[in-house]
């Protein structure tokens, strides 16, 4: 092990950062996760912490002056913290410290400590490890708390008691669900228990810092591993209860409805495995919010879930509202596919009709692809046959899209006559004839009763002015 760890320490920016702590003659260390990710053999991170048992400033300015082509440097004085770019590497120095926290905020009272200090002030064990880059103890992995056991184990677990750890800064709650998602990782069950006892203290947590895990647990590879860590703690029902309310099977006359929490996951996971596009994720894990406030029994019709879409595309804003997610184009798309998201199934189930799919592209525009991988991922039947028939459902929706988009042009549709033209056309001003003849055209262009062209479309737009009555202008 150490002989690979030297090899990395011998490499840049290592090499000149180990130069200059000696240079300096003071003691310093590699720490946090960029250590945790390179004993899990990950890709190399970019972020590196360097904690050094002196002044943070005076390190990264020589530092600077060292390392050839470092950009920017930036202090932040109270945190005894520097930050220095180096090619595409972000370098955090940290002068080592010792943190106390008041009740009322997960910003801590900051002093300066030893390296036993820094590595007790950490959040868990797999976070507190520490690697020696000057002289005295180069290359040398120093793991008070092993680490490198839970690492090997992959336990998520606190350095002291958790208690502690999780009451300090609430964040930690959502960090150990963050990295066992990421990482495929359990949370230790004494950690697990103090988080269930530590859920109240995420109200001195922003909402940012939320929603930036939350981000992280959509992102990693199985997010479901991180939303069921989420439930099991009672931290969803706090931060998304719309998710939370999707649990459960109601049996009424001896009928039950799909528990709409699991399929959920099912469906995040489904599209995580074809998409790393995070707006999208989000998309799956909204897509049926809005099944529990539409839910209906009926003797004949059984569990119904009329218009979920439609309350579902209204709860996303107010999701996104309260969460402080971007309320701009990113909003508006989870929202459109949380309105469509049942769309393409309703056609792949029926015979399938150019007259449909023409107005789906109509409907869905740019977010066709998107929207059919989404329903795609919602196929989580246990019914083999029932699976695959879905699927070559899909694949036929796909095959007719390609085929009347080739034919018609009508993704974003414009259609080939304006209002303006009609008014010219009958000489009149803006009247709500003009919509009606607009609406007529454009059903007829979807109907597939006339093509998508100019010609087509003057021919009917005439015909239609003329049954309303208006005079056709010669000129
Ligand atoms: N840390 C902590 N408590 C926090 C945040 C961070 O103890 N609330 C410590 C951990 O030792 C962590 C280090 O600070 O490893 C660096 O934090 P950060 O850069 O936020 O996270 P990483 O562990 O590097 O992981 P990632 O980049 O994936 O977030």
């Amino acid at each position: 092990m150490k002989a690979i760890i030297i090899k990395i320490l011998k490499k840049e920016p290592f090499k000149t950062i180990s130069k200059t702590v000696d240079d300096l003659s003071v003691d310093s260390y590699l720490v946090g996760g960029y250590v945790r990710d390179f004993l899990l053999n990950k890709d190399e991170k970019k972020d590196i912490d360097i904690m050094v048992i002196g002044s943070a400033m005076e390190l990264a300015k020589t530092l600077k002056k060292n390392l050839k082509g470092s950009k920017k440097i930036q202090f932040y004085k109270n945190f005894g913290t520097a930050m220095l770019e180096w090619q595409d590497f972000v370098i955090e120095i940290i002068t080592a410290r010792k943190e106390s926290y008041n009740y009322d905020s997960r910003k801590p009272n900051v002093k300066i400590g030893t390296l036993k200090d820094d590595q007790n002030r950490r959040d868990f064990t797999i976070n507190s490890l520490a690697i020696g880059i000057s002289k005295k103890n180069f290359g040398e992995l120093i793991d008070p708390f092993n680490g490198i056991n839970d690492l090997k184990n992959k336990i998520i677990r606190t350095p002291l008691n958790p208690d502690k750890t999780y009451s300090d800064d609430p964040l930690r709650m959502f960090r150990a669900i963050r990295f066992s998602s990421q990482l495929n990782f359990d949370i230790e069950s004494e950690s697990f228990e103090s988080i269930k006892k530590n859920i109240n203290r995420v109200k001195i947590v922003s909402k940012e810092r939320i929603v930036g895990e939350l981000n992280k647990i959509i992102l990693s590879k199985k997010p479901s591993i991180g939303f069921l860590n989420l439930e099991k703690s009672g931290l969803l029902e706090l931060i998304l209860p719309e998710i939370n309310n999707l649990k459960g099977i109601e049996e009424f006359e001896g009928r039950t409805h799909k528990e709409n929490f699991f399929h959920t996951l099912e469906v995040l996971d489904n599209i995580s495995k074809v998409s790393e596009d995070l707006w999208l994720r989000w998309a799956a894990l909204l897509h049926d919010v809005g099944k529990p406030l539409s839910k209906k029994f009926n003797s004949k019709t059984g569990w119904t879930f009329h218009g979920h879409e439609f309350i579902g595309s209204k709860m996303v804003y107010q999701i996104f509202k309260r969460l402080k997610l971007p309320l701009n184009n990113k909003m508006k798309y989870v929202q459109k596919l949380v309105l469509l998201s049942s769309r393409p199934i309703v056609i792949s189930e029926d015979f399938i009709t150019d007259s449909a799919v023409r107005r789906l592209i109509f409907d869905s525009g740019d977010l066709l692809e998107d929207l059919i991988t989404l329903c795609e991922a919602d196929i989580t039947t246990k019914n083999p046959i029932l699976f695959k028939n879905y699927h070559e459902n899909f694949k036929i929706v796909r095959d007719k899209i390609k085929a009347i988009e080739e034919k018609d042009n009508l993704r974003n549709f414009q259609p080939p006559i304006s209002g303006e033209e009609i008014m010219k056309t009958f000489n009149i001003g803006p009247s709500k004839e003009i919509g009606i003849i607009k609406e007529k055209l454009k059903e007829a262009i979807i109907n597939g009763e006339i093509e998508n062209e100019y010609e087509s479309t003057f021919k009917l737009m005439k015909k239609l002015g003329e049954t309303l009555g208006l005079k056709f202008n010669e000129k």
